[in-house]
């Protein structure tokens, strides 16, 4: 019943204020204030997005609060061994609010260096991660109606887009976009672009994207996925290059559909009858679960170009194939 979950929002909005409160006026604050700063964000940004300061010490938070057990369910505080202890220590807060705008979890970053770097509270009654999308609360505030949502990795890409005056920016937390954020995000703008970073695993995370927004991409919408150079991610990209150079790679960026079949292409080698088959086993199970369409008629053809297969055959292929057991 939802009225249980109640206390978890007010340990959490309580903590929320502790931590930004902090960032303002904890005599050890400087060093976030200072790393803040040097990454270029202002103080109205960060307000914007409620940036905080978990202070160094085991128990700041632990002491600011009257009951810890409502904290520990809502993992701010950590049990163990008949101790209790604050999860976030040292560290620069990111809020993570759901669509209500009330705060249902942290992401919290080293100040500087450290292992790991980023830390981020455990799912529980409120926060599951694959349900939320940072930053969607504060892109919705800013525009009564959103144009394009720009989907980064990180909290600091989001927050890098906002403060270079690019809107539209969320993050899917670390995690690969889930069926239930790709329908949310579409169901949010018309255009979403996907922008991860430029590195293998920003690129597998873009392909797992995509094998979840194609299913539920209707022909009123558009997905395009911006590709970064090696190494960089939007937060450097945007501040080597500018607004200006973002917005050419934005307005240039593929359509999905594009990525989704050149990555497919990089993993099977197309002259052997062996990579053809290999590529067509692994379309089937996405072409399963897209419906019948322009769309799915697009990627049979261009899956039959690729493969020199009858489409109708590579339809047939995929609709006799039993589903998977999982
Ligand atoms: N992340 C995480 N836990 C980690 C590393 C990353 O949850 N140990 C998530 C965070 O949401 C982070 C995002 O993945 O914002 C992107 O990670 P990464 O690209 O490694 O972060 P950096 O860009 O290196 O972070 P920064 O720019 O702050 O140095
Ligand atoms: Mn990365
Ligand atoms: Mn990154
Ligand atoms: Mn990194
Ligand atoms: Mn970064």
């Amino acid at each position: 019943p939802r009225e249980d979950n109640e206390p978890l929002y007010a340990v959490l909005a309580k903590a929320d204020r502790f931590y930004r409160e902090a960032l303002r006026s904890h005599p050890k604050r400087n060093a976030a204030v200072d790393y803040l700063r040097q990454r270029g964000i202002s103080g109205e940004v960060a307000a914007q997005f409620g940036i905080g300061f978990a202070p160094p010490g085991w128990n700041n938070l632990l002491k600011h609060l009257d009951a810890p057990q409502d904290a520990i369910k809502a993992g701010l505080i950590i049990e163990r061994d008949g101790k209790t202890y604050d999860r976030f220590r040292d560290r620069i807060t990111f809020p993570i609010h759901d669509r209500r705008g009330r705060v249902v979890a942290f992401g919290a970053r080293v100040v500087t260096d450290g292992e790991p770097k980023y830390l981020n509270s455990p799912e529980s009654p409120i926060f599951q991660k694959g349900r939320e999308i940072y930053g969607l609360y504060h892109a919705l505030q800013a525009q009564r109606r959103i144009e394009r949502l720009i989907v980064v990795e990180g909290y600091m890409d989001v927050i890098a887009l906002t403060q270079a005056g690019i809107p539209g920016a969320v993050a899917t937390l670390g995690t690969a976009t889930t069926r239930e954020q790709a329908l949310l995000l579409l169901r949010s703008a018309p255009e979403v672009v996907l922008c991860f970073d430029g590195d293998s695993a920003g690129q597998g995370a873009a392909f797992r994207a995509a094998e979840n927004l194609l299913p539920v991409l209707q022909g009123d919408r558009q997905v395009r996925v911006m590709i970064l150079p090696q190494g960089s991610d939007p937060d450097d990209l945007i501040r080597q290059d500018g607004r200006e150079a973002f917005e050419n790679r934005l307005n240039n960026a593929s359509p999905v559909i594009e990525l989704y079949l050149s990555h497919l292409h990089s993993d099977c080698d197309l002259a052997t009858v062996d990579g053809r088959t290999r590529m067509l086993e692994r379309a089937s199970g996405l072409l399963k679960r897209i419906p019948d369409g322009i769309l799915r008629e697009t990627l049979l053809g261009r899956l039959a170009d690729l493969t020199h297969t009858d489409p109708q055959r590579i339809d047939n292929l995929c609709r006799s194939q039993p589903p998977k057991s999982s």
